[in-house]
This record gives C-alpha cells, sequence and structure tokens, in this order.
C-alpha cells in the first residue's frame, strides 16, 4: 500500500507530478485559455464582486491561504485576509453580507474550521470550500466549492494535499481575474502555460531526493533551524519550518526574510542552519542582501534557488536547485525540497514520520 516506499509521506510527496496533473485536469486548458470550474463558474457574479475575500483555515492549509493572499491580491485586486479558524471562530469577526470566505481544508472535518465556517454564514457570507475530501463536512456546509483531487493523504505531515491546494487557489484567481478584467491576455495566457507544465517541473524536483538526503545527513543534529523567504514563498518557509519541527522535532521557525533583523537574527551563530527560500523572482536582489546578513554573522545557508543562479550559488553552504518558473507558480515547486528534507531527517532520526508524537491527522477536538 506504500507503494514501496518506506512512509506515505515518502510516497505522498513523490505522488506530487500525478496530484497536481490531476487537479488540472480537465479544468485548465493551457491552449483555449479556458479554466473550467463548475462550482467557481455558477457563482461568478458573488466573486467577482467580492468586497472582501477572508481565507479561512489551520495549519498547512493556513499556510496556502496566506500565499493565495498574495496572489488574489495581485491578479483579482480584491482584499484579503487570512485567518486561523480557531481565531476568528472565538472573536467578533466583522462580516458584512457578500464577503467571500475561502475555507481551506485537506481533511473537511477540522473542528475549528468547521465553527468558523458557520459563524461566517450566519454573518450573510457566501462560502466556498477548497477541499480534498469528497463529501466531508466542509464541503457539505460549504454554498460552492472545488476539489483539491490530490486523492487520500495518509501521511500526518500534509504535503500533496498543499500543493493541489495551490493549484486549485491559483486556478481560481486566474478565472475571477479573467472575468474581472484585472490581468491582461498575455499574462493570463502565460500564468495557464506556466501551471500546465508544473507537474513536469515537479519531476525534475523530485530528481533531488538523493541529494537531500545527503543534507539531511549532514543537518540532522541540529537544535533549531531557521527558514526565511519573501512574497510569494514567505509561506513556504513557514510551511518549511512547520514540516520540518512535525517530522523531526527540531525546532525550526519560518519567517519573512526581511523579519528577521527585528529580533530572530539574534539566534544566529555559526551552528545554526537558515534556510532560504530564494529562487529567481522580483524580490531575488533583497533576499540575496538578507543572506549577506546571514553570512556576516556565520550562520550556514541552506538555499532552494532556481536552476542557474550563480550569485546565491556562490554563497550558500548547499543549495537546493529547482526550474525556473512564474513567482505566482513558484511555491508549488519551491516546496517540495523542504518536504523532502523534513521527511529525510525525520526517517534518519528513525522517528515514526508517518505519525509524529501528539499529532491526529485531522483536529476534529476544538
Ligand atoms: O485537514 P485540514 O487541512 O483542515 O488540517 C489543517 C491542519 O490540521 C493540518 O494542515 C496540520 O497542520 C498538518 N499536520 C500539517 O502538516
Amino acid at each position: 500500500e506504500k507503494g514501496g516506499y518506506d512512509h506515505f509521506m515518502l510516497k505522498e510527496i513523490f505522488e506530487q507530478p500525478d496530484t497536481i496533473f490531476d487537479c488540472l485536469r480537465g479544468r485548465l486548458d493551457a491552449t483555449k485559455g479556458t479554466i473550467r470550474m463548475a462550482g467557481i463558474q455558477q457563482n461568478i457574479q458573488q466573486l467577482t464582486q467580492a468586497k472582501r475575500i477572508i481565507m479561512i483555515a489551520c495549519g498547512t492549509s493556513w499556510h496556502a491561504g496566506l500565499i493565495a493572499e498574495y496572489i488574489f491580491e495581485e491578479l483579482c485586486r480584491i482584499p484579503v485576509e487570512v485567518e486561523y479558524a480557531s481565531e476568528f471562530r472565538y472573536r467578533n469577526p466583522v462580516i458584512h453580507p457578500g464577503d467571500v470566505i475561502i475555507a481551506i481544508s485537506q481533511s473537511g472535518e477540522t473542528a475549528d474550521t468547521i465553527v468558523a465556517i458557520e459563524k461566517a454564514k450566519e454573518s450573510g457570507a457566501f462560502i466556498l470550500g477548497v477541499v480534498n475530501v469528497v463529501g466531508s463536512s466542509i464541503a457539505r456546509i460549504s454554498h460552492a466549492g472545488a476539489y483539491t483531487h490530490a486523492g487520500p493523504e495518509i501521511g500526518v505531515a500534509s504535503t500533496k494535499a498543499f500543493t493541489a491546494q495551490l493549484a486549485v487557489l491559483t486556478m481560481i484567481a486566474l478565472k475571477i481575474a479573467h472575468e474581472k478584467g484585472t490581468i491582461d491576455t498575455t499574462r493570463y495566457m502565460q500564468l495557464l502555460g506556466e501551471l500546465h507544465s508544473v507537474p513536469e517541473k515537479v519531476k525534475e524536483v523530485l530528481k533531488l531526493s538523493e541529494s537531500i538526503r545527503g543534507l539531511a545527513q549532514k543537518y540532522k543534529d541540529a537544535k533549531d533551524a531557521l527558514y526565511l523567504g519573501r512574497g510569494y514563498n514567505f509561506a513556504v518557509a513557514l510551511e518549511g519550518a512547520l514540516k520540518l519541527k512535525e517530522i523531526s522535532y527540531i525546532h525550526a521557525e519560518g519567517y519573512p526574510a526581511a523579519e528577521m533583523k527585528h529580533g530572530p537574527i539574534a539566534l544566529v551563530d555559526e551552528q545554526l542552519p537558515v534556510v532560504f527560500v530564494a529562487t529567481k523572482d522580483s524580490y531575488h536582489e533583497k533576499i540575496v542582501s538578507n543572506i549577506q546578513e546571514i553570512k556576516a554573522r556565520k550562520g550556514r545557508v541552506i538555499a532552494v534557488i532556481s536552476h542557474g543562479d550563480s550569485i546565491i550559488e556562490n554563497m550558500a553552504e548547499d543549495c537546493m536547485r529547482i526550474p525556473e518558473t512564474d513567482e505566482i507558480i513558484a511555491p508549488m515547486l519551491s516546496v517540495i525540497p523542504l518536504q523532502l528534507l523534513a521527511y529525510y531527517i525525520g526517517a534518519v532520526k528513525g522517528y515514526d514520520v508517518d505519525k509524529p508524537r501528539n499529532l491526529a491527522k485531522s483536529v476534529t477536538v476544538e
């Protein structure tokens, strides 16, 4: 059932070319320039006229929401907020009729997310579910939705569900933007093309697996790690840190790279691995100077970079090189080396990576 892999987590990481392909299949036509998603199409007025979108989720799904915030604001020009379901449900948030809630959940059974949706619904919000498990509670209580179609995810650490969430959220944003006219045709067609090529590029990224296993050996005894990224890769840094915490029990923190000098830089010494998510994008020059700041304090720099980035290659102690793509699409690729790194560190340490201590696959209690 693990298909020859040692753990479900590794199997699920390796399934990503197929799961992303399945998620795009029948929806995206990059040649014709169309995105078919019935749940979005049927409610397109509601979505294009939304004055505000609120993403509600927990954990890894919340990270997908953070990335989607940047994508939606960039492409659709609609203000977006991202909320932890557990905070949203207990406070007294301002919700107007017509606000659109995008609830993101792999399991569709996360208790806090369910209650947050119910609360927003009572205030007249429109609920769009981005859910993996077909027929789950969140899928049922949403007004409309789009499934991520990643198949059953058994490993407690979410991997393939995350990249499928990103694929679905990107398609929804593109569809709304196209309909609203907030994206020009050239950029729209270009992004559709890039999205279409993600499964092939993920296959390329997975070829890093053996070399990342080597890095895991090298860094497995670290006590702490810092993960830094900017822009679309900021939440990828958060996700990389969460994966490492869950699977290898190494304390890790994710931060926006520029925020580090407001505190976390105090942690940097010659022991500390600092993982930069630094693919070629509009923030590149800025992140290069953040890398310099870490090096000046003797931190050990590990970087996820785009192929051919000789600037960062010459600065980092270790690099994980991935294919180039548009910055909006990059998180679907840049997260994968971080999934592998967390997996291999956990595995080398002999931990039960599919069932880390204290964690459940879906958190159905408050
Ligand atoms: O099923 P959901 O997406 O609603 O679950 C949300 C979180 O509980 C989940 O992402 C959790 O953080 C994972 N263990 C992350 O790997």
